[in-house]
């Protein structure tokens, strides 16, 4: 007795499935491991897989009734739905002009100290209704699901007070029910000081972890808490106390970690037990050192350096040499990374980061499902895991970073239904 199929994709000249990268999360010697199929299929009831193989096993082991939609993907690319585990997703506004300013020699970490960046863009999401932020991120997030991204992790940020930080994460969980793509939420309320607690940033700490902290945990907004660990913004003391106290509270942990100066970041999250250390463009060799060791997953969002115009991309070779896990994210945001298509991000991780286009796939797939504690459901194609898959028009999974800047999606299928 055989299970019938609601939707089988055959015949695709590759299917990418990461079987087995699932069981060895922790190295990234693993990374080049994809589990390619040629002439592969995958087999979806409601919204489960229920057989992956070649195509004739597949068409063997499950029933085909006149239900049964058939997608012939001959020609194309089949792979797990593209996992994006960093993003600040929801803000109002924008900061195009900060373009120019970067463009006449002006610092990123200035313009946060003049009031701007990410100062700018609360402002706007203070002023913001829940309802006008709620629309902006769906068209967000239909953008992201059109280029391939069925997961991502989001953060708020932008609050930076109770109330608005609350409105953030409640903004999260409604994105959850009303749109396919599945989001992960993450406080993320010391992200900056905000401008009430200009120069004392150390009580602004105390409001995160006297009060917001137990609220979000209250009323289980988030399941991840961050820190934007930064020369000027949080210091090292400070972010150990947010995170050491949201670690008592249940919260998982994020830190964006040596991303403009070398404060050791990925030593403090090796230290607290984070889930991962993102950012890294000035990581220290002590600090991949550590990564490797203790499995925290470094998140690459190369998409920023580009934006930023930074002169240095992160080390992800000698990370993935040193055995550190790496992931790639958009960090998707106003100021520094207004990208929220990963086939973008993959496109520069070849190039700037040096990465195989087979170390790329791992990375938005299982290991930024790991980097969101999602790998059990989400980042490759195993029987009894979500239907989360993209069709992409390619011949081969090396094109899709070698064809750069355009849209390669064919379908999206999210929880076993075609939704793009
Ligand atoms: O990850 N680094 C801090 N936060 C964001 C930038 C946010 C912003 O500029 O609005 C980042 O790069
Ligand atoms: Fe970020």
């Amino acid at each position: 007795n055989k299970i019938k199929a609601d939707l089988i994709v055959c015949h695709a000249d590759q299917l990418i499935t990461m079987a087995g990268a699932s069981k060895t999360p922790k190295h990234g010697c693993g990374m080049s491991r994809i589990g390619l199929i040629e002439d592969g299929a995958v087999a979806v009831k409601e919204k489960e897989l229920i057989a992956v193989g070649l195509t004739p096993e597949v068409m063997e082991k499950v029933e085909v009734g006149p239900e049964t939609m058939i997608i012939n993907a001959a020609g194309k690319l089949v792979m797990p739905g593209l996992v994006d585990p960093h993003t600040h997703l929801v803000f109002a506004g924008s900061r195009e002009h900060e373009l120019e300013l970067r463009l006449k020699g002006l610092h990123y970490l200035d313009i946060l100290k003049l009031g701007g960046g990410i100062l700018s863009t609360v402002s706007a999401t203070r002023a913001a209704s829940q309802q006008d932020l709620l629309q902006i991120s769906l068209k967000y997030l239909d953008q992201m699901i059109a280029h391939g991204t069925t997961t991502v992790e989001a953060k708020s940020g932008y609050g930076l007070n109770l109330r608005d930080e609350i409105k953030t994460l409640i903004i999260h969980r409604e994105l959850n029910t009303l749109h396919p793509v599945d989001l992960v939420s993450t406080f993320l309320g010391a992200h900056a000081v905000p401008e009430e607690y200009r120069g004392n940033p150390q009580e602004y700490v105390e409001l995160v972890v006297g009060e917001m902290l137990p609220a979000v945990a209250r009323d289980g907004l988030a399941e991840f808490c961050d820190v934007f660990f930064e020369d000027g913004v949080f210091d090292k003391e400070q972010s150990r106390h947010i995170l050491i106290s949201a670690k008592k509270l249940g919260f998982k942990l994020k830190v964006h970690a040596d991303e403009i100066k070398s404060l050791g970041g990925a030593e403090l999250a090796a230290e607290i037990g984070a889930v991962s250390a993102d950012h890294l463009m000035a990581v220290s060799e002590e600090g991949i050192r550590r990564l490797a060791q203790t499995g925290t997953i470094a998140v690459l969002l190369p998409s920023t350096t580009f934006c930023m115009m930074a002169p240095q991309y992160a080390p992800a070779r000698k990370m993935i040499d040193s055995g550190v896990a790496v992931a790639l994210a958009s960090d998707f945001n106003p100021g520094s990374s207004p990208v929220n298509n990963m086939q973008v991000v993959m496109g520069i991780a070849c190039r700037q980061l040096k990465m195989k286009p087979a170390e790329v796939i791992s990375a938005v797939t299982i290991n930024a499902a790991h980097a969101i504690g999602r790998a059990g459901e989400v980042g490759s194609l195993e029987t009894g895991k979500r239907a989360d898959m993209v069709i992409f028009d390619a011949p081969n999974y090396q094109y899709l970073m070698y064809r750069f800047g355009l849209n390669l999606v064919d379908k999206v299928i999210k929880d076993g239904k075609v939704v793009v």
